[in-house]
Parts: C-alpha cells; structure tokens; sequence
C-alpha cells in the first residue's frame, strides 16, 4: 500500500480512544481531553429540571449520580446489545467529545477510534454505525494495535494493555493484527478494585472500604513482588479514623491477575517463528493505566524466564498513547485509504 500522508481535504481529523473506564480524545489542531466512560440521563422530570440536560457525561454523571441512570457503554470490553441504553451510551459518548474537540468548528469530522480489542471483533459493525452519525470518515481499530502504532512498532513486538475492564494482549507481526494475534482477559483494573475490596473487608470487618476507595488505594500503592515500605491507609471504623496496614491485602490482589496475563503472553509468544523470537522477547510493551502497578514488569520477565531474558518496558504516558496513536495514523494514512487498513464507515 503505498499513500501519502498528510491532511489534504479541509477536515478535521481525530484520535478517539474509547476505553472501558476512559475515553479520550485529541485533535490535529490540538485539543486533548480526557473524560470518564460513562453516560447519566436524568431518572425523572424532576432531574431534569434540576440539571438542566437531558444526559450528562463522565465525572459529573457520577458526582449527580443520585438523580440519574448511569449507563457505562463498554462493559467487559464490548458494547452490549441486550437493552438499547448501553448501545445509545455509546452512541452519546462519541458524539460528546466529537462536539468537544470540535471547539464550535464546522468542518467534516473524520477519526480513528481505538477500542479494546474484543470490541474490535465482536462490535465493529456496531461501533461504525455509531460512530458514522457524527464522523464523515470513520475507522474502528483495537487499543493495543494504537499503543503500537503510537510507538512506532509494527513487528516483533507484543503489547498488554491492561485497562480497567479489560486487559488485551496483541502480537505485532507486520500487519493490522488478525483476531488471532489478540486475546482479551476479563480481568482488568475493575476486578482488582473488587478484589481489593472485599480483601481489606475481610481482614478487617470493622472498616467501611467502598469500591471506589479500593481504587483510589490500588492507583497509589499497587505493586507486586517486593515491596520496600508498608501500605498504610486510612480506614474509618464506625465513623472513626485509623491507620490499617493493607500491604499483604494489595500485594496478593495485584500479583493475582500475573499468572494469566504470563501465560497468554507466553502463548502469543510462542506463535512467532522461531528465528523472530529473540527480538519478540526484548519487545514486550506495557500499557493501559494497570502498566502502573509498580514490579508488574520485573515479575513478567521473570515469567518469560524459560524462553531467555526479556525485556519488558512500560509506556510513558499510559493514558494519552492510544489516542496518540490513533490521532498519528489518522494524519498519515488519509482517510481515503483506511478501507484498506481496517473496518470503516462514515456518513
Ligand atoms: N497507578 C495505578 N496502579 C494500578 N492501576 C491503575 C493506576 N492508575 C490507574 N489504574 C487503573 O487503570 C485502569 C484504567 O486504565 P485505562 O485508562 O488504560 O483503561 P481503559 O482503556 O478505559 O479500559 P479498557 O482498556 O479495559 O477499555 C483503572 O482500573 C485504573 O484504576
Ligand atoms: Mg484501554
């Protein structure tokens, strides 16, 4: 395929990466931003009247949440079609940050949307009838293929975005990766919040742990392996504060989702020829806000110990990359070609 690059219609181009637990947006004139993956709609007229809007999105839906429905249109990774609020929250959502990073400009939009990567397969349909409402060209991709995409490799490499519903592990072999090439893990960010949760409740009873303080704890202190200083967190029992050490609790959440992610890693791995294993193993990529989880990398390599030393390196800017990506590939490769890349549609 050969195409020039470069942004030759008067368009504006876009990156969307439409995450389980984020979405984010940029633009080729420079807007970034990045909101929460959910969707509100008033529960009755007294909401609206109350809130002034018909839906609300991301972290106001959730502070308003007492007179509202809250749809997260990603669940698990794929938008469910069983009621029609999931797939119109999805819907919503890109139209909001179209409009978003649109800042009042008229132009046709075209974008690229990253998704995780079982939504790539089991929904591509679904995203680009979605996504064609509001976006004149439109491409649907998988989040670990953008994260590549953003770093600039294509081959030899394997990527593991560990997201919050999801964690994607995607081998790059030179080509736009095959449903083979990726699999998808259900246990992301979210169930280590859940498992969080109930591992401190259990240790300590008295205490009052919400899912959301659970996470708030895992996005300061998650680590595997070793650790040089104890978590010690603030709990409150019966309304009264007091310092828990919840080390072991974080600890043993964290390094429970290791054995799945090395073993899938390990399976992808594998698939190389033999004569391209060596490089694949100095290029294993982590992303996705759980590549934060401190000694995750250290402790994958030293999974992948059998196969030879590997090195495991983790992306600098873990909420930013695939939107980046997504963002690069639409400035060059123009939309008249992305038919030949992946699925896409448009109005
Ligand atoms: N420092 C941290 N340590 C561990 N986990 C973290 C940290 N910071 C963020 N996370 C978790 O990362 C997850 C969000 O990651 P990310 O933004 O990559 O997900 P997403 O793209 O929305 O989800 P998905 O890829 O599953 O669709 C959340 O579960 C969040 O709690
Ligand atoms: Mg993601």
């Amino acid at each position: 395929m050969t195409v020039q690059g470069g942004n030759t219609g008067n368009r504006l181009l876009l990156g969307i990466d439409l995450g389980t637990s984020r979405t984010v947006v940029m633009s080729d004139h420079g807007y970034k931003n990045i909101i929460r993956s959910v969707v509100g709609y008033p529960k009755d007229i007294i909401g609206v009247k109350m809130l002034g809007k018909t839906q609300i999105f991301g972290d106001e839906a959730l502070q308003r949440r007492s007179a509202l429905t809250l749809y997260y249109p990603l669940r698990d990774g794929v938008i469910r079609e069983t009621g029609d609020g999931d797939y119109n929250a999805a819907a919503e959502l890109i139209r909001h940050v179209v409009e978003l990073a649109r800042q009042g400009e008229a132009r046709d939009a075209c974008g690229i949307v990253g998704v995780p990567a079982r939504a790539s397969i089991v929904n591509k349909e679904l995203l680009i009838t979605v996504a064609s409402d509001v976006l004149s060209s439109v491409m649907v991709v998988s989040e670990p293929f953008m994260v590549a995409y953003a770093l600039g490799v294509f081959n030899n490499a394997i990527v593991v975005d560990i997201g919050g519903g999801t964690v994607d592990i995607c081998g790059m072999k030179g080509t736009v990766p095959a449903a083979d090439d990726q699999v998808t893990l259900l246990k992301g960010g979210n169930f280590l919040d859940e498992r969080l949760q109930a591992a401190i409740s259990q240790q300590y009873p008295e205490t009052q742990v919400t899912r959301n303080l659970a996470r708030l704890i895992k996005e300061k202190y998650a680590f595997v392996g070793a650790t040089e200083e104890p978590v010690r967190v603030t709990l409150r029992a019966e309304g009264r504060p007091r310092l828990y050490d919840v080390t072991e609790e974080v600890r043993a959440v964290c390094e429970a989702i290791v054995p799945e992610i090395a073993e899938h890693l390990a399976a992808i791995f594998r698939s190389y020829d033999p004569e391209d294993q060596p490089d694949v193993l100095q290029n294993i990529i982590l992303a996705g806000g759980g590549s934060r989880i401190r000694g995750l990398d250290v402790m994958l390599a030293e999974r992948l110990r059998e196969y030879g030393k590997a090195r495991v390196t983790c992306v600098d800017d873990p909420d930013f990359i695939g939107c980046s990506g997504a963002l690069k590939m639409a400035q060059e490769v123009p939309p008249e070609f992305w038919d030949q890349v992946g699925f896409v549609g448009g109005h």
